[in-house]
């Protein structure tokens, strides 16, 4: 199996396995308040984390490249998409392309026809910084995302089986890159002690890829003779992870992990998130409905979040860290054996 045909493998497969809808966002609620004094029109979508911000606070989460012409496709209508709504974008993993030049122009893909947004390489955190380096150059892209996956990789039949000095190296490439590190998970979540090990870093962000929405132990299963199913049920819900790293980690925080629509992403940001993720389900609506209408559905994205934010009186994307939330059911249930207080969210005052 190539590299390139295992890319094609991942587009089927997490189209075929889809979201799960296990985030933990249906036992998160906001507090209706009927005096918000707000018109829509106040409300700004400027997402900020450290020295990168844009005019929504939506990211593109990493997926392709390296897959030949299919994959380039799919990169370039996501750039268009990104380029079109003012979303952020990350390319997928950019090994294949340090380890098979020809498969570079996948993800260049993405700086041409995006040459002003804000565009996220993508590697491992097996990368050296060598590695990282030609990565960045490769698409000038403006943050580094290296991505944690240890239960993909345990899970893929032909995975990495060591997983000593990932802390170690990402330090080293935070040290010696010139843009930002932003450390993801990929599905399986961020605790709170890996976010303490990580906020303690120089990396700039953590994105907590929580459990819930693709699963790629589900993925790998597919590939494999004799399915790891313990693994299928195994993660972080990503409301519970957004909770655990936002209480442990000094650095932004960014959601994602089955991320669906404009409630969760408001969810998301009220839980403590600073911008949003979504990788999965705008790979389906891409494939299934055309570029065009997934431009109209992100816009329309954007309008329900103002919406939304004007409900809860926030003019600002950061307003939401203050605003009530009422968590019950099992993520309550977790942050409060996690002793993190989830009483925290619901006591809080925003004064507008
Ligand atoms: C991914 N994801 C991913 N992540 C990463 O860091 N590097 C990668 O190369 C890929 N490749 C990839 C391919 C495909 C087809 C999908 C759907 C996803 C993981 C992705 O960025 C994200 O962390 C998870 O998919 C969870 O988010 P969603 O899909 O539930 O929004």
């Amino acid at each position: 199996m190539t590299r390139a045909q295992r890319k094609q493998d991942h587009i089927n497969y997490a189209l075929s396995t889809g979201q799960q809808r296990r985030t933990g966002f249906d036992e998160v609620a906001f507090v209706h308040q009927s005096l918000p004094n707000i018109a829509v029109d106040e409300v700004h979508l400027q997402a900020e984390i450290g020295e990168l911000n844009w005019s929504s606070p939506i990211f593109i989460n990493a997926m392709t490249g390296g897959g030949g012409e299919s994959t380039s496709k799919i990169n370039e209508e996501l750039t268009i998409l990104a380029r079109e709504t003012g979303l952020a974008i990350a390319v997928g993993s950019q090994m294949s392309a340090l380890k098979d030049p020809s498969e570079r122009k996948t993800y260049e893909i993405v700086r041409q026809h995006n040459p002003n947004g804000i565009v996220l390489g993508n590697l491992g955190s097996e990368a050296t910084v060598q590695q990282a380096k030609d990565a960045v150059e490769m698409i000038s892209a403006n943050a580094l995302q290296i991505h944690l996956n240890v239960i993909q990789e345990l899970t893929m039949p032909e995975g990495d089986r060591d997983f000593r000095g990932a802390m170690d190296r990402i330090q080293e490439i935070a040290e010696s890159i010139p843009v930002p590190v932003i450390v993801k998970e990929t599905g399986f979540g961020i605790s709170k002690e890996t976010a303490e090990s990580l906020s303690h870093s120089n990396i700039s962000a953590i994105d907590v890829g929580g459990f819930g929405g693709t699963n790629f132990s589900k993925i790998e299963n597919q590939r494999r003779k004799r399915m790891l199913e313990f693994f299928d049920d195994w993660g972080i819900p990503t409301a519970i992870s957004i909770a655990e790293s936002h209480k442990a980690s000094i650095k932004p925080i960014l959601a994602s992990g089955g991320i669906q629509n404009s409630l969760d992403i408001v969810k998301s940001l009220g839980l403590g998130a600073s911008a949003v993720g979504m990788a999965g389900i705008i790979l389906k609506q891409l494939l299934d409905s055309g570029l065009e209408d997934t431009i109209e559905e992100v816009n329309q994205i954007h309008t329900d979040i103002k919406f939304l934010m004007s409900a809860l009186g926030c003019r600002r994307l950061e307003n939401l860290h203050s605003v009530p939330l009422v968590l019950s059911g099992d993520v309550f249930h977790w942050l409060d054996v996690r002793g993190l207080n989830p009483e925290s969210y619901s006591n809080r005052t925003f004064n507008k």
